[in-house]
């Protein structure tokens, strides 16, 4: 049998709340191809960034199984799941989540402190990465100098920095205006289609899912064929 690059198999996500008990993420069976540009839609609380967090390793499941690249993740205990996160997962955030206090360079830089690799490779790959999203020319800018659209490419340079093999975006411009959301698309497309890597993206907007080589939608921690009518 061919094994996809991710698999969830019956995967429950739940939590507890005094006498309640709720399931972001319901028995969920899913499959993902290596080299696929998934998006993933659903009414809000439907479980997106639930499952985002799952395959991405920063959150666990209550139940069921999850393999990425044949390694089981949901066996993981926290400290190898983080092990296994940093050298394999890039995340993008819709806030994008930048360290206000460091520059576009410094943030990009972050993630390879981690790494055993010399101050030149590291400056390398950083050089690398801020020219890959066309702000070579902004290193030494500031989070509040930057526009959205430009704070977003030095979030997914951070992202790609550590080369992984995996990226996740949740609802990466959902705070950006139309032309921005443009070219953060066709950002993720050449990550996707140049650089080969499994993306999983959250969206609201049906002109972003377009971008994506697939889509599935959520609707209470089960995919569905067929969404229902937005509301
Ligand atoms: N840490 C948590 N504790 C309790 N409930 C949570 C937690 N995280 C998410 N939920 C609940 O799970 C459901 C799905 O949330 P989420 O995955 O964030 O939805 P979406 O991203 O599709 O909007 C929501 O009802 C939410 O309130
Ligand atoms: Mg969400």
């Amino acid at each position: 049998m061919k094994v996809a690059f991710i698999e969830c198999a019956s995967l429950t996500r739940e939590y507890t709340r005094g006498e309640n008990k709720i399931r972001p993420l319901d028995q969920l069976d899913l499959s993902i191809d290596r080299g696929t540009f998934l998006a993933l839609m659903g009414p809000s609380g439907s479980g997106k960034t639930t499952l985002l967090n799952l395959i991405a390793g920063i959150d666990s499941s209550t139940s069921g199984t999850l393999t990425i690249d044949g390694e089981d993740i949901g066996r993981m205990n926290r400290g190898k799941l983080a092990e296994w996160r940093a050298a394999h997962v890039g995340y993008i955030f819709q806030l994008y989540n930048l360290v206000p206090v460091l520059t576009a360079y410094e943030n990009v830089e972050l993630p390879l402190l981690l790494k055993p690799l010399s101050r030149r490779d590291r400056h390398e790959r950083v050089a690398h990465a801020l020219q890959l999203v066309g702000l070579a020319d902004r290193s030494d800018h500031f989070p509040r100098q930057l526009s959205g659209g430009q704070e977003q490419r030095v979030a997914i340079a951070r992202a790609i920095v550590g080369d992984p093999t995996l990226i996740v975006a949740d609802e990466p411009t959902g705070d950006l205006d139309k032309s921005s959301a443009g070219q953060i698309m066709d950002l993720l497309v050449r990550l996707n289609e140049e650089l080969g890597k499994t993306l999983i993206m959250v969206t609201h907007d049906p002109g972003c899912a377009h971008y994506a080589s697939q889509t599935l939608h959520l609707e209470k921690g089960r995919l569905v064929e067929q969404p229902v009518a937005a509301h």
